[in-house]
């Protein structure tokens, strides 16, 4: 079944640009069990590193296709591993270049709910609070309430999508939330 215009329709990011990434396969597991009351589309942080000079009036055709994604979704869930502890370099530029124009950007107001994935049990938590802090400065709508961290995902994932029930079950219940929250 395809979006109608009832379906609640959210972005989904990766924060990780490798193939197989985990975050992507949460992210893919999701959207399927979420099917079809809420479509989520999954998106790229695959851009240019952010440079000011390029942030003028003709914004990069990338760059604008990302913001214009953001802008006509309804809420934003953003899936990411943790590199060093803290959130991979990628994703911090993404949401650079989501946080302008200066009081302007997509990304104000908009409903957000944060999700961390890794293979070691800790579950990417530590990038999990620098995103939420860079959300916090951007202005987004964030989910409260239980972190959705997910440890030991390379056990929880099969075919390219995550299959863990319990996962599934904890992080749907938070998406559900980001919706009642639109
Ligand atoms: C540069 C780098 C740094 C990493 N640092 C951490 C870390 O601090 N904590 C952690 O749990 N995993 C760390 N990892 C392992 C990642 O969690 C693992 O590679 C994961 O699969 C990356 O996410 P992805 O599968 O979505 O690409 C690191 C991996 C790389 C490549």
């Amino acid at each position: 079944m395809t979006a109608t215009a009832k379906t609640p329709t959210l972005l989904g990011l990766p924060g990780s640009l490798r193939r197989e990434s985990y975050a992507k396969a949460v992210l893919a597991g999701l959207q399927a069990e979420l099917a079809p009351a809420i479509h989520l589309e999954i998106g790229s942080i695959d851009l240019p590193l952010y440079n000011q000079d390029l942030d003028g009036h003709a914004p990069l055709p990338a760059v604008d296709a990302f913001r214009q994604a953001i802008a006509e979704a309804e809420a934003v869930v953003i899936v990411s591993p943790e590199y060093n502890y803290g959130m991979p370099g990628p994703l911090k530029n993404a949401l650079d270049w989501a946080s302008r124009p200066y009081g302007k950007a997509a990304l104000i107001g908009k409903p957000t709910l944060v999700i961390s994935s890794s293979p070691a049990f800790t579950g990417g938590v530590r990038a999990q609070e620098q995103i939420h802090g860079t959300l916090l400065a951007i202005g987004a709508k964030l989910l409260g309430g239980p972190q959705i961290v997910i440890g030991a995902v390379a056990d929880k994932v099969a075919d390219g999508k995550l299959v863990d029930r319990a996962s599934l079950d904890f992080a749907t219940a938070a998406v559900r939330r980001l919706v009642e929250i639109r």
